[in-house]
């Protein structure tokens, strides 16, 4: 079968990569054609793990190709891939103008029948409202269908998971053109949900916002922890042990971030006001998330009364571990936070410096290893469990600190015992806190 793939952001070229890899011959298109030029030699201009290699290999075996032309690209495609961003406006709705730019041109160079499959993560009802969209600017006489096919790619390993998903969803008005995009899927032989388009596009956002409620609901039972002297690492595992609940998701942190939760959970208390109703849970899964983030910075000021002229070491920068990705990462609103406190803050991150640089304020100072970072540094703080930081060793930590080193670790790295034999002060998510060397004082 002959696809095509417009955006090739992360969705857009995993899938296009994957698509081709299970023996199908795609086209992805991008109208940034320096972007291109580059992903023809084979150059991601994402960090993905497994990408390069895949997209290489395809290219070599001329499964692969990319153009930078509407008209190139769409060239005979049975199925048209549309994979653009689809990024939040100020006040949470959904902002469509990618989405409308790419069918504008898809309709505008489309010559031949074709099956149009939206990736990009869309309101409910905002795919009828496309192909009607698309029917008023085709320029030729041609018929289309439109089809949704939601991803639940997580980054870092996207290219793992769409080979071993839990399901593949497939929303269509059209038998037909449901029938096409599960004979496309068939390779990858995973569990398929054929539904209509609304119920996909609930799916997708519904799915996301449970998952945020699981990480908001762990994370108020690690607070409560805190204060009765529990640890959420065993109370999430004694709950996880139960099917139902299930061990993934619950791991307390300093909140969820990323290109997806944030937004989508947004998007759906908007959803869901613009049909009247008020969704209280989510919101409320909002808010702790909001707090939850800011919440190590308030410690730390009520614990040594003032952040001023502080020299601050933050670990971790990137939403999570396995991207480069800084979109909502809680280290921008922690960070933000510190410089305001008056802190001197110094900066770490594996792979995501270059990103957030240009999002922080300047005052902050980037290291080029976190023992740099953490030289001199009077207090640390760990928002992203690189493994480059969760193996730190803890006496070079204490070595390398300002004397009576005080730690505020979002991300529960290390051992609670580990901790303890190395005498710093420890403060970590729902886990007892470790005062530290107490001769010292
Ligand atoms: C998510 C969804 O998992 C994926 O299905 C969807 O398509 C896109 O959004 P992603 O944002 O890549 O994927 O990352 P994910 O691994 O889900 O983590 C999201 C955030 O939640 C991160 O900030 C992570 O640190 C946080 N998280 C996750 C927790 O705080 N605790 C957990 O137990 C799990």
């Amino acid at each position: 079968m002959k696809l095509a793939v417009v955006g090739t952001g992360y969705v857009g070229l995993v899938t296009g990569v994957c698509l081709a890899e299970i023996g199908h011959q795609v086209t992805c298109i991008d109208i940034d054609e320096e972007k291109v030029e580059k992903m023809k030699k084979g150059i991601p201009p994402i960090y993905e793990e497994g990408l390069e290699s895949l997209m290489k290999q395809n290219i070599q075996a001329r499964r692969l190709f990319f153009s930078s032309k509407f008209e190139k690209g769409l060239e005979k495609a049975d199925v048209i891939y549309l994979a653009v961003g689809t990024p939040q406006y100020p006040d949470g709705t959904t902002d469509l103008t990618a989405v409308e730019s790419a069918a504008k041109s898809i309709a505008h160079h489309l010559v031949q029948d074709a099956i149009i499959v939206t990736k990009s993560t869309v309101p409910v009802g905002s795919n009828e409202y496309l192909k009607s969209f698309i029917h008023s600017h085709l320029k030729n006489d041609v018929s289309i269908e439109v089809v949704h096919n939601p991803e639940f790619l997580r980054e870092g390993s996207a290219i793992h998971d769409t080979f071993h998903g839990d399901r593949i969803v497939i929303g269509a008005e059209n038998k037909q053109a449901a029938a096409v995009i599960e004979q496309i899927n068939q390779p990858l032989d995973l569990p398929l949900v054929v539904t209509d388009i609304k119920n996909a596009e609930m799916i997708k956002y519904a799915s996301n916002a449970f998952l945020a409620t699981k990480i908001s609901f762990i994370n108020e039972i690690a607070n409560i922890c805190e204060k009765i002297g529990a640890n959420v690492e065993d109370v999430a595992y004694g709950m996880g042990l139960d099917k139902r609940i299930g061990h993934q998701f619950l791991k307390a942190g300093i909140g969820y971030g990323g290109s997806c939760f944030p937004k989508d959970t947004n998007a759906l208390v908007h959803m869901a006001g613009g049909v009247d109703h008020d969704f209280e849970l989510l919101k409320s899964v909002i808010r702790v998330n909001n707090q939850q983030q800011i919440s190590l910075v308030q410690k730390a000021k009520q614990r040594l009364g003032s952040l001023e002229g502080k020299r601050v070491a933050v670990l971790g920068l990137a939403y999570k571990p396995g991207t480069d990705d800084m979109r909502e990462a809680a280290s921008i609103v922690v960070i933000h936070r510190l410089i305001e406190e008056g802190a001197e803050v110094t900066a770490y991150d594996p792979f995501a410096m270059e990103n957030a640089a240009p999002i922080l304020p300047q005052q902050v100072w980037f290291a080029k290893t976190a023992a740099e970072a953490l030289h001199d540094a009077e207090v640390g703080f760990i928002l992203t469990e690189w493994d480059q930081i969760k193996n730190l060793s803890l006496k070079d930590v204490k070595d390398l600190m300002k004397a009576d080193p005080i730690i505020y670790d979002g991300r529960n790295c290390f051992q609670l015992d580990d901790v303890r034999q190395h005498l710093i002060e420890y403060h970590s998510v729902g886990r007892p806190s470790i005062a530290g060397d107490l001769r010292s004082n």
